[in-house]
C-alpha cells in the first residue's frame, strides 16, 4: 500500500487533492471495516478516486476522447462529471489496478450508478464524509445521522440534498442510483 501511496503522491504532488485522496482512502477503509466490505479494496479505490482531478475541467473532454472513454452528453456539457471516468482510466493504465470492483467504485464515486455494489456505496460516501470535505457542519451532522441508519439512507440523503440545492447538470447515473436507493429503503 505504501508503494501505491507513494506513486499517487508523486503523480499529484503535495496539495489539497493528494490530502483529499488520502483522507478518502482512510475513511473508505474505516467504512469497509464497519460494513463488512474488503478494507484494502476500499482503501485503494479511495486513494485513486480523484486522480483524474489532476486534469483541469477544460482538458477533460479532450483527454476522454484521446483515451477512448465514452462520454454522455451531460458529461460533455459539464466536464466536472468526467473526472470519475478519467480516474478509472488512470487507475488501470497508470497505477496498474485491474480489479473490476475497485475500478467500478472509482468510476461512480461522484454519482453512484444503477446496480451499485456495497463497495461503490462505501467509496461514494467516504468521498462525502471524509474529514477534509468542505461541508457545512449542520449538513454534515445530518449526513452522519442518516449514516447511523444505513449507508443507503446516507447516500439517498446526500443525493436528495444535492438535487434540492440544484446541480448545474444532473447526471443520469445519479437519478438511477436515487431510484434504486428509494426502492431499497422503502
Ligand atoms: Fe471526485
Ligand atoms: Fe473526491
Amino acid at each position: 500500500m505504501d508503494e501505491l501511496n507513494e506513486k499517487v503522491h508523486q503523480f499529484l504532488g503535495d496539495g489539497p487533492l493528494f490530502d483529499h485522496c488520502l483522507a478518502v482512502a482512510k475513511t473508505a477503509k474505516m467504512l469497509a471495516e464497519k460494513y463488512g466490505e474488503n478494507p484494502s479494496k476500499a482503501y485503494i479505490a479511495g486513494l485513486l478516486h480523484d486522480v483524474g482531478g489532476y486534469y483541469p475541467n477544460d482538458k477533460r473532454v479532450a483527454i476522454a476522447n484521446e483515451a477512448g472513454i465514452p462520454l454522455l452528453e451531460e458529461e460533455e456539457a459539464y466536464p466536472l462529471l468526467i473526472h470519475q471516468k478519467i480516474s478509472k482510466f488512470l487507475a488501470r493504465w497508470k497505477f496498474g489496478i485491474f480489479n473490476d470492483e475497485i475500478l467500478s467504485a472509482i468510476e461512480c464515486h461522484t454519482t453512484l450508478k444503477a446496480n451499485f455494489t456495497r463497495l461503490d456505496l462505501i467509496v461514494f460516501l467516504a468521498d462525502k464524509i471524509s474529514p477534509d470535505h468542505p461541508t457545512e457542519p449542520q449538513y454534515k451532522a445530518a449526513l452522519l445521522k442518516a449514516l447511523e441508519r444505513s449507508p443507503e439512507a446516507a447516500a439517498l440523503f446526500y443525493i436528495n440534498e444535492m438535487l434540492k440545492r440544484g446541480v448545474p447538470v444532473t447526471h443520469p447515473w445519479l437519478l438511477e442510483a436515487k431510484k434504486e436507493l428509494e426502492e431499497k429503503i422503502n
